[in-house]
């Protein structure tokens, strides 16, 4: 017998930082411990009403194929929402024929790092990154070329650390706003200042806007919705938005998302994958349809208890004696430094050996989302996707964990 071989792509795809510790939160709960996830950004709040309805109502007696580009009608209704935003506000309208609905926002991603990018070309991301952002690219055999961002600078992205990177077969930059992991969110100017880097160069500008309303202004320093790429008037070639309803309307899994680019070439290309796998969801299209008649008032209480919950972290986490962190202007995550040379062995150590009163948190260490080796060791990413009471314990327990590591013998420091 001759073994079959797997591809070196295939053998060598990077593992999810995210889920990497699972097994030892696995060995925690057979110990009887209660482990706390705030390592993954699924959100616990209700998917909203309108979209939980337009499942109930579904009742077509064939689950069909829709068209590959998505219903007619939901790109119709997409695009007055785009409009509607002001994102298209500096440009042309957005019209439907501009849109791809997706499987998810991460399809979107397949497909955009696909048409900008063959085997050997590079994409520019800003680390810490959406890890995704580099599991794609690996499928396509296409590099991912870090920029470093720091806690010190708000996880700003300087322009011109993004012009030093570019090289001979860099293709594209891709940059979520708000941001994942760090909460970091692009104003106009600083959107401007990426994508007229990107129109120097001949870049697409793939910008990730799923975490689009979730944004937390002080005294009306940001708008109420992130900027959008597509405000930008002259970057209609180069803008590429990827979008998703997995956040918004906290239904991760409908699986739906979607594609926007004024560029009829680039549009035209993704649809021609679109049509390799054939339709985007169907039911769950008709309740993404649904969601965009969500309440104001309903969608405004989503972003608020994000927000009082932001609030809650971040200041019991500067409480605890050498953790520091930036305050995310938006989506729900944040980089956390801690006081630890490693934060993998400290979230194991949690994870394998500590609890408090038969608890205890799984962080996501932040060195996976950095391509750059050493970087985030100290970091972790947390998910704020807990309800405050439970984000108060959590505080609680991870202080309790940080001085256990601290006093932890040293024998014990080993075998982690
Ligand atoms: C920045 C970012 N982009 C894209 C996605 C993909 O989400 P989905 O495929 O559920 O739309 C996620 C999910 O966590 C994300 O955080």
């Amino acid at each position: 017998m001759v073994h079959p071989k797997l591809s070196v792509r295939g053998a060598t795809s990077p593992a999810s930082p995210i889920r990497r510790l699972m097994p030892h939160a696995d060995f925690a709960r057979s110990r009887g411990v209660h482990v706390h996830h705030l390592n993954i950004g699924q959100p616990d709040l209700p998917t909203v009403s309108t979209m939980r309805a337009a499942y109930q109502r579904f009742a077509e007696p064939v689950v069909a194929y829709s068209p590959s580009q998505g219903f007619a009608e939901y790109r119709e209704a997409l695009a007055g929402y785009y409009n509607g935003l002001g994102a298209a506000a500096g440009g042309p309208a957005i019209n439907a024929d501009q849109i791809l609905v997706t499987t998810g926002g991460s399809e979107a991603l397949l497909f955009a790092i696909a048409t900008a990018c063959d085997p050997g070309d590079s994409i520019l991301v800003v680390e810490p990154y959406y890890t995704n952002y580099r599991g794609f690219a690996h499928m396509l055999g296409v590099e991912v070329v870090p920029v470093t961002s720091f806690a010190s600078e708000g996880f700003s992205i300087p322009a011109e650390r993004v012009r030093a990177a570019i090289r001979a077969r860099t293709r594209a930059l891709v940059v979520p706003t708000p941001g994942n992991p760090t909460g970091a969110v692009l104003t106009h100017e600083a959107l401007a200042a990426l994508g007229a880097v990107c129109r120097e160069h001949g870049l697409f500008f793939i910008v990730d806007e799923v975490y689009r309303e979730f944004v937390y202004p002080e005294d009306g320093d940001l708008p109420e919705v992130a900027p959008s790429v597509l405000g930008l008037p002259d970057l209609t070639q180069h803008a590429i938005v990827i979008d998703s309803v997995s956040k918004r309307y906290s239904a991760c899994g409908a699986r739906v998302g979607c594609l926007v680019t004024r560029n009829a070439y680039f549009y035209a290309a993704c649809l021609r994958f679109a049509q390799a796998r054939l339709s985007p969801p169907t039911v769950d299209q008709h309740a993404a349809m649904a969601a965009l008649e969500t309440p104001a008032a309903e969608m405004r209480g989503m972003i608020d208890e994000y927000r009082r919950r932001r609030d809650l972290l971040v200041d019991g986490l500067r409480a605890i004696p050498g953790v520091s962190c930036p305050t995310p202007r938006g989506a729900f995550y944040l980089v956390a430094d801690l006081p630890v040379d490693d934060a993998e062995a400290f979230c194991t150590f949690l994870l394998r050996e500590f609890s408090l009163e038969g608890e205890t948190v799984m962080m996501a260490p932040a060195e996976g989302f950095y391509a750059t080796p050493g970087k985030g060791r100290n970091q972790v990413r947390i998910a704020y996707v807990l309800g405050r009471e439970r984000l108060a314990r959590c505080l609680t327990i991870l202080r309790a964990g940080l001085a256990a590591y601290a006093a932890r013998p040293r024998s014990a420091a080993r075998s982690i």
